[in-house]
């Protein structure tokens, strides 16, 4: 949204208008969420303005309004789950990995978060018959990890099923043993991998709006977008925001930038996967090794925790965290030159 929009609502002139914009408010919805007192404190409003902006911004957003149980239920009943191939992390998850959530993929470096955004970008493409989700992908890159080598070599590791049936549904001549159409297939795959790489924190954000343009645009089309990857979600931000006094600032924009992966979630019915680091030194200034840099935020945004744990070899600990209606547990993968398999 542009900035002066801000300005239609009552008690927002320009300068206004460009504070709230810097503190990280640049749309109703964001103002609309926020506490006043929030508003007051990071944007430089009095308490009285603030709550009325906030009232203002509830009214034109149109926030708060009741569906009915049956809408939800077709909503969810529409839910798909990307398989990992690996049947003791699907059974964990119920399944695999479901759309119109965010799932958070946490661990230290190392353990293979990368290769997990990488696998679920090949896996998306596959057909419903053999766990994939007939979908394209969309893979915002901070760290400038995404290797298109890995994609091509997790195609040619998929099992020898999963493999004939893409080609079959891609109308690719040949199977699995068949060198030419796998060659064909790896570089099909790669054409319906949207990458773009984030400079930094403003970018990813603005990455995110573009995501959502870009599932729009393929949404009729045979492979719309289904898997959303950041990889990594807190890089840049905690690059960025180093201070005690910008925790709350990065916290605020954090929060939006999830607000916004989960809006390309639910209106697109796409999976969003986003990786976040953990310090593995207990002394570290992020305080507990196993908690999640985000902290609480992401905690409550993020639907699907999993916490990966580096093990013996190429041997990596998949454990589930606080997932609703789901139990929490642990399961073992590795990771292999030919992508993630079951132990
Ligand atoms: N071609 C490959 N064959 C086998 N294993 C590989 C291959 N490429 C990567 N790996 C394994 O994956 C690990 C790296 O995983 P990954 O890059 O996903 O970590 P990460 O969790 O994303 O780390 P970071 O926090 O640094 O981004 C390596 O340690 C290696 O064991
Ligand atoms: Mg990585």
């Amino acid at each position: 949204m542009p900035e002066s929009d801000l300005e239609e609502l009552p008690g927002v002139g320009p300068a206004t208008a460009d504070k709230l914009h810097d503190a990280g408010f640049d749309s109703y919805q964001s103002l609309a969420v926020a506490a006043p007192s929030e508003l007051s404190n990071t944007a430089d409003v009095g308490d009285s303005t603030a709550a009325d902006i906030v009232r203002a911004a509830r009214d034109a957003a149109d926030i708060g309004g009741f569906e009915t149980g049956s809408t939800v239920l077709e909503r969810r009943n529409e839910i798909g789950k990307l398989s990992w191939h690996i049947d003791e992390i699907d059974d964990l998850l119920g399944g695999g990995i479901e759309t119109q959530s965010i799932t958070e993929v946490y661990g230290e470096f190392g353990a293979g978060k990368s290769q997990v955004t990488h696998q679920m970008a090949v896996n998306v493409q596959l057909p419903q018959e053999v766990g994939g989700l007939h979908g394209s992908a969309i893979f915002v890159d901070t760290e400038d990890t995404f290797r298109p080598e890995r994609v091509d070599d997790m195609v040619r590791g998929l099992p020898d099923d999963a493999i004939d049936a893409t080609l079959e549904d891609r109308e690719i001549e040949g199977s699995a043993d068949d060198e030419e159409a796998v060659d064909a297939l790896v570089e099909d795959v790669l054409e319906k991998i949207h990458v773009a790489k984030a400079f930094n924190s403003n970018h990813q954000m603005l990455l995110a709006e573009k995501a959502k343009e870009l599932a729009g645009e393929h949404e009729d089309s045979e492979y719309p977008v289904r898997l959303l990857c950041v990889d990594s979600l807190t890089a840049h931000f905690r690059a960025e925001y180093v201070g005690r006094g910008e925790l709350a600032d990065r916290q605020q924009k954090l929060n939006k930038h999830l607000h916004d992966l989960d809006k390309v979630g639910n209106l697109y019915n796409a999976a969003v996967i986003v990786t976040n680091q953990v310090a593995s030194n207990p002394d570290s200034y992020f305080g507990d090794p196993t908690q999640p840099i985000g902290g609480n935020i992401l905690g409550h945004k993020s639907t699907f925790r999993m916490y990966l744990r580096k093990s013996k070899g190429d041997k990596r600990i998949v454990k589930l965290v606080d997932a609703p209606n789901l139990a929490d547990g642990e399961a073992v993968m590795r990771v292999q030159d030919e992508g993630l398999k079951p132990e």
